[in-house]
């Protein structure tokens, strides 16, 4: 598996499998089987409410736990629970985590990135990240941050690729991991001629093409699916390249218009909403 290294000198793979809205049943399986056909980044939240689905799929696999780059999100409800980040783990059924998100910026925030430094240096996460911190909410952090994030999640894909953001991310060598990187399926977006052409230039379909494009990108990417035939297709992205003209073709879909847009109220939303976790 081809991977990136981060700012602090560890390494994630490039491509992985989302579980956001995969009920219980679905993301134990999707993560079983994604991992038994080689994959080893699986993202997840405490906010998708599957975390022990999750744990379980990754013990199901048989695939050891130092191999696994697992990655989770904690909620704004969690950002003053000082046992949050325990929690997290014993849900998932692991000592660590390679990755801890601060999921939103709502509510204490602050209080939640101060969780990720702290699990940091116990080493109960082994890199932390923002999710959704774009605009000034990063332009904060920036000035409060005790420890540089590895990462930021936010959403991403070729209708909307994050122009503005990527200048700060540079001067940190923070990493981006696309979240909506089909576009949550978007059939507009899959169904853009040149991905077709493409496909048939490579012999893949616009979907893999679209996610070769991401890690192209440099973004490191987490495909949602509970299909295995695509969970197997979005794996198989590493034996073609797309040349730069390629690239800047698609590049000229970029709309800068993204489909989620979250609201000030809906951060309100956030913080008052806590997940009625797994028992
Ligand atoms: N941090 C955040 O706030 C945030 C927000 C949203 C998502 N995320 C993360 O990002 C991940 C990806 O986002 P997402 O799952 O919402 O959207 P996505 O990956 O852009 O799209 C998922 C959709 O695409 C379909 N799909 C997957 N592979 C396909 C293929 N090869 N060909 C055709 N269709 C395909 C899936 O259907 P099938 O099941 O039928 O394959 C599903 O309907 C999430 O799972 C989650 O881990 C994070």
């Amino acid at each position: 598996m081809e991977k990136i290294t981060m700012n602090n000198s560890l390494e994630c793979p490039v491509v992985g499998i989302g579980t956001f809205m995969l009920a219980p049943p679905d993301a134990e399986n999707s993560v079983r089987e994604a991992l038994r056909m080689g994959c080893r980044l699986i993202d997840t939240a405490n906010a998708y409410v599957n975390e022990r689905a999750v744990g379980r799929g990754i013990r199901a696999s048989g695939v050891k736990r130092e191999e696994i780059f697992l990655s989770t999100k904690l909620w704004p409800s969690e950002y003053e629970n000082p046992n949050a980040v325990d929690e997290t783990l014993e849900r998932l059924g692991v000592e660590y985590v390679d990755l801890l998100y601060i999921h939103q910026p709502a509510g204490s925030w602050l209080a939640g990135y101060r969780l990720l430094e702290a699990a940091y240096r116990s080493g109960k996460a082994r890199s932390i990240g923002i999710s959704n911190f774009e605009g000034a909410y990063i332009a904060e952090l920036e000035t409060k941050w005790e420890i540089v994030p590895q990462f930021i999640q936010v959403e991403a894909h070729p209708y909307f690729t994050q122009t503005e953001l990527r200048k700060t991310l540079a001067r940190y060598d923070i990493k981006l991991m696309s979240w909506y990187p089909l576009g949550h399926g978007d059939k507009s977006l899959i169904n853009e001629e040149i991905f077709a052409s493409l496909g048939k230039k490579y012999g893949k379909t616009p979907a893999q093409v679209i996610l070769r494009w991401h890690i192209q990108m440099g973004f490191v990417v987490i495909p949602g699916s509970k299909n295995v035939a695509h969970i197997r297709d979005n794996l198989d992205i590493l034996d073609f390249a797309l040349t730069e003209d390629e690239m800047a073709q698609i590049a000229a879909l970029d709309k800068g218009v993204r489909y989620y847009h979250r609201t000030n109220e809906q951060l309100r939303q956030f913080a008052a909403w806590r997940p009625s976790f797994e028992s």
